[in-house]
């Protein structure tokens, strides 16, 4: 089933409850929550405050995309913020501390996925993709909202697929970066599921509209 994941990134953080509140009337299946801690990205954002103050606020699917070095750190404090599932990114930290990190989430109950960057091959996955739930491909380089969408991503989109059908089909695909009414549909073609929306959504004044257009493309 294909879905939604508006990045909160892309919000007016003054009144995000409201904001969020729209995106769930709009039909939007997850919230895409996205971490930066000015280390493994050269920009800030937001973090477990804000995470426990949107867990109380919505019952909604919180996807949390952490966009931090050696994440292994706090895994554990995400997870009891609320997330429902929670991304790391592969190059953040050496194997082991990623699959530490996996396994931390899972046993607090939490869906687990991990991420890779433009630059990283699909192979880098592998070692994780029996026990993660969701593979998120990045189409942009992670830290900010708005950029456009790199199209050389596909052929890796298609590839993150094939190692999903062969070695956990229940497995999710995300991507993240550049995704509009233009894009979505190339990314739908490639094999993703699950598409994350920042600009595109929160950038336009009728998210229903905005969200009908992403699913529909
Ligand atoms: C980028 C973030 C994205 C971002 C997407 O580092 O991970 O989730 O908010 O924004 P758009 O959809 O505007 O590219
Ligand atoms: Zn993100």
């Amino acid at each position: 089933m294909l879905k939604i994941a508006p990045s909160i990134l892309s919000a007016d953080f003054a009144r995000l409850g409201s904001e969020i509140e729209e995106i769930k009337k709009a039909g939007a299946d997850y919230v895409h929550f996205d971490v930066m801690d000015g280390q493994f990205v050269p920009n800030i954002s937001i973090g477990i405050p804000v995470l426990k103050s949107v867990r109380k606020s919505t019952d909604m699917f919180i996807d949390v995309h952490l966009m931090i070095d050696r994440p292994v750190r706090y895994a554990k404090q995400f997870c009891q913020a609320g997330a429902d599932l929670v991304n790391f990114h592969v190059e953040a930290d050496s194997e082991e501390n990623i699959m530490e990190a996996i396994r931390i989430a899972k046993d607090l109950g939490k869906k687990t996925g991990v991420t890779i960057k433009p630059k990283t091959p699909a192979s880098a996955i592998e070692p994780f993709l029996p026990y993660v739930d969701l593979v998120l491909v990045m189409t942009v380089e992670p830290g900010f909202g708005g950029q456009s969408f790199m199209a050389d991503q596909l052929p890796k989109i298609e590839a993150v697929k094939a190692l999903i059908d062969k070695i956990n089909p229940g497995c999710e695909l995300e991507v993240d970066g550049g995704i509009d009414a233009n894009t979505a549909a190339s990314v739908k073609k490639a094999g993703a599921n699950v598409l994350v929306a920042g600009s595109a959504v929160f950038g336009k004044a009728d998210r229903a509209a905005a969200v009908k257009s992403i699913r529909e493309a």
